[in-house]
């Protein structure tokens, strides 16, 4: 198994282009499964869950190919209607083929997705949505099938309990060639989802609401194909932020999504870091010591603060002056990485949602262990700020979100290999 090695304690500077977000490609990548086409999307960062996506779009008789950074998907002869418990225990979005295959063919049989592990992560409300779309759901040992005649197939009034990213992109892509009208109340409204509906407007789907709580769908009768560039990754350019605020020095994030990413910048300031911001660059500086922040910082659905930027940001504020406090609203268990920060020198309590970050004078380098994705960015900014060389073990956690992690962190000028 491999590791990163991170030597820290020297400052960043240079720039670096954002990759594609991962979060929008995958939902777009199982939208392309309602397309009676061709699809061309620009941007697709080279990921796992990329490539996971890919084999489901094989798997059912799509054809995906990816060449650098552009993916095309033929969906004209989609054949299958399951997917194997292998492909869905890749990743959490292998659940979002479920709702795209059901609109397209009527059908689909899975078991559980996978994903990083952060608590429960259930899908009663991707299911209760689908039953309301007229899906008759049965289950045979783990193995579920929902099945939806064309004659059953219609809109609906769904309100979601919560805004669910993933029961939201579910429900759309079930309906987009429904007959009639859905309506989804409380729907998340995170920039991802409002992605997702772009491709699929650029295909013919009459969506309406994306970026609001009220989403409406108007079934349509098929989709074309087009070509599609695929938004920035607002979580990967936190991450990158959250390095150089660590390890102080200037930054450019080039191709970054300003308003998107708001609320993570506006915490960032409060901690001390210069910002600005010109047409789709960030320029960030942090000079003296990092702050910490005086407000709670509680994740939140979007437009609050965003819970997989609260491990990269916590790992920055670990060495800043003074005490910040997280609270973790959306996962039960996303504060996994703390251990190996605290393995690190830092000073964190956590008290069931609450993280008690005491900000220490530095933080040092150890043997560590990546827990999840975003924890495992965590560990590399703490790394990048700390003194002395950290090991980070299960990269491969990494892998399925950051695209050329060790060439951006390498081109601003910190030290890192892989062993
Ligand atoms: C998406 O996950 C993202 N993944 C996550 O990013 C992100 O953390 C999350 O949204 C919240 O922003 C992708 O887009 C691929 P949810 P998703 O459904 O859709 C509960 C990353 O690091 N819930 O909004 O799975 C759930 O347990 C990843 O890139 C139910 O109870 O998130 C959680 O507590 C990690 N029942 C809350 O809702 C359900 O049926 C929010 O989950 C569905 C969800």
């Amino acid at each position: 198994m491999q590791k990163f090695v991170i030597t820290g304690g020297k400052r960043l500077n240079g720039e670096i282009e954002l990759q594609g977000c991962k979060n929008s490609a995958l939902p777009i990548m199982a939208a392309a499964v309602l397309v009676n086409g061709k699809c061309i999307l620009e941007s697709c960062p080279n990921l796992t869950d990329v490539y996971s996506a890919s084999r489901i779009l094989n798997s059912i008789g799509c054809k995906c190919s990816i060449a650098g950074n552009t993916a095309e998907i033929d969906s004209v002869s989609v054949s299958g209607n399951a997917i194997s418990e292998k492909l869905m225990g890749e990743m959490r979005s292998s659940i979002m083929f479920v709702g795209a295959i059901l609109g397209r063919v009527g059908q689909c049989t899975f078991s559980i997705p996978g994903g990083c592990e952060l608590g429960p992560r259930p899908i009663d409300m991707h299911l209760a949505a689908f039953a309301k779309l007229g899906a008759e759901i049965s289950e045979n040992g783990g193995e579920i099938t929902c099945r939806m005649p064309k004659e059953k197939r219609h809109g609906g009034k769904i309100s979601l309990p919560f805004p669910s990213v993933g029961a939201t992109e579910n429900i759309i892509l079930c309906s987009v060639l429904a007959e009639g009208e859905t309506v989804v109340n409380n729907a998340a409204r995170e920039p991802e989802i409002c992605d997702m509906c772009r491709f699929l407007r650029s295909c013919g789907a009459k969506i309406k609401g994306d970026g609001e709580s009220r989403i409406v769908i108007e079934g349509v009768e098929r989709l074309h194909g087009c070509e599609y560039r695929i938004m920035p990754d607002r979580i990967a350019g936190a991450t990158y932020l959250a390095m150089t605020a660590a390890a102080g020095g200037a930054m450019i994030l080039k191709n970054a999504c300003i308003c998107e990413m708001e609320p993570f910048l506006s915490v960032l300031e409060q901690s001390g870091c210069y910002i600005c911001t010109a047409d789709n660059r960030i320029y960030l500086r942090r000079g003296g010591r990092l702050r910490a922040v005086r407000d709670r910082i509680r994740t939140m659905p979007h437009p609050g603060f965003p819970t997989d930027a609260q491990a990269v940001l916590m790992a920055a504020l670990a060495a800043a002056d003074g005490t910040s406090v997280f609270e973790e609203n959306i996962f039960d268990c996303r504060y996994r990485h703390t251990d190996a920060l605290i393995k690190m020198g830092a000073d964190i309590q956590v008290m069931g949602k609450a993280a008690v970050v005491r900000g220490v004078k530095k933080l040092h380098g150890a043997d560590v262990e990546a827990t999840d994705l975003r924890g495992g960015a965590a560990m590399a900014v703490a790394a990048l700020g700390a003194e002395g060389r950290t090991t980070i073990g299960c990269i491969s956690h990494i892998g399925r979100g950051y695209e050329k992690f060790e060439e951006n962190i390498t081109s601003l000028g910190g030290r890192i290999s892989r062993e």
